[in-house]
């Protein structure tokens, strides 16, 4: 038999695309005019067992380390099921379906039954995350974290500007999580950096991505835009990592993480991001 399918590609046309490994469901390419916008490690590990390292993993129940089970949770490593495969909508734009349940692996850490779709619409220069959370139980009330762990590409990390964190209060990850309010109206990252910024608003500028352009994120329902960047210590730590990679990429997570979501027995959540080229 030959062995399943493990990627899905939406092609929009004009070498616009959106590769989705179906392990985690994890985007692991988007091309926009054949440029690339998403980082991807060269010493990824893709056995459909080990996270990607790379694109936009998905995080969830759990952001960070967790008790129960693996470090962010088992949505980024489960094999999901494409519910519906890529289909042209009437605007020429793309989309897919992507969802997971719960099953006795996810029983195993976290004993809840849930249903959680991810729709993908590739659109010319932009490309639009919509996530549905059902928790179908009668009389069981579950908690959870979500985010979106995206890693974007960038020629130099430290020429990069991220607005929208001005004032806003952080937990830093590298000071033992450490409580401070962010000062500058545009944050540069020039070492290692490790934040939960909280209560961000709708819409961050990433500056001097890809062809110096800029990546417009907009978020709903993700309270919280965590900071990520390795850098050289810590990069040389991570077998999938490569040592010098760490100044082409910056990772900017729209998510729910600094408080979990609460949902209530026979309720859905919802949440979306969009990610734009300008
Ligand atoms: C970030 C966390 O979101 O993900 C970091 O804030 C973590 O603490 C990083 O190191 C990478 O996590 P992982 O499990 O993919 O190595």
């Amino acid at each position: 038999m030959a062995a399943a399918t493990s990627v899905v590609v939406l092609d929009r046309g004009n070498n616009t695309t959106c590769t989705i490994n179906l392990h985690g469901a994890t985007v692991v390419s988007w091309r926009v005019n054949n440029q690339e916008q998403l980082f991807v490690s060269k010493q990824a590990v893709f056995d459909g067992k080990k996270a990607i390292r790379g694109g936009i993993p998905f995080v969830f129940p759990q952001f960070g380390q967790w008790t129960f089970g693996p470090q962010h949770g088992f949505a980024r490593i489960m094999r999901w099921n494409l519910e519906k495969p890529p289909e042209r909508l009437p605007s020429g734009d793309v989309e897919a379906i992507f969802s997971i349940m719960d099953n006795d692996f996810t029983r195993s850490m976290w004993n809840y039954n849930f249903r959680l779709t991810y729709r993908l619409i590739l659109r010319e220069k932009e490309l639009h995350f919509n996530i549905g959370v059902y928790n179908p139980s009668k009389d069981l009330t579950f908690r959870f974290n979500m985010l979106l762990h995206t890693y974007f590409k960038v020629p130099d990390v430290r020429r990069c500007q991220i607005t929208g964190l001005h004032a806003c209060t952080y937990v830093d990850k590298v000071q033992d999580g450490a409580v401070y309010q962010e000062a500058r109206d545009a944050v540069t990252v020039c070492e290692y950096t490790d934040r939960i910024y909280q209560n961000t608003p709708q819409e961050h500028i990433i500056t001097n991505v890809v062809s110096g352009r800029k990546m417009r994120i907009q978020k709903y329902n993700f309270p919280d835009t965590v900071i990520w960047n390795p850098w050289s210590e810590k990069a040389k730590e991570m077998i999938d990592f490569g040592d010098d990679e760490y100044p082409n990429m910056v990772c900017v997570e729209s998510g729910h993480v600094s408080s979990p979501v609460v949902l209530l027995p026979g309720t859905a959540f919802e949440a979306s991001q969009i990610l734009q080229v300008m």
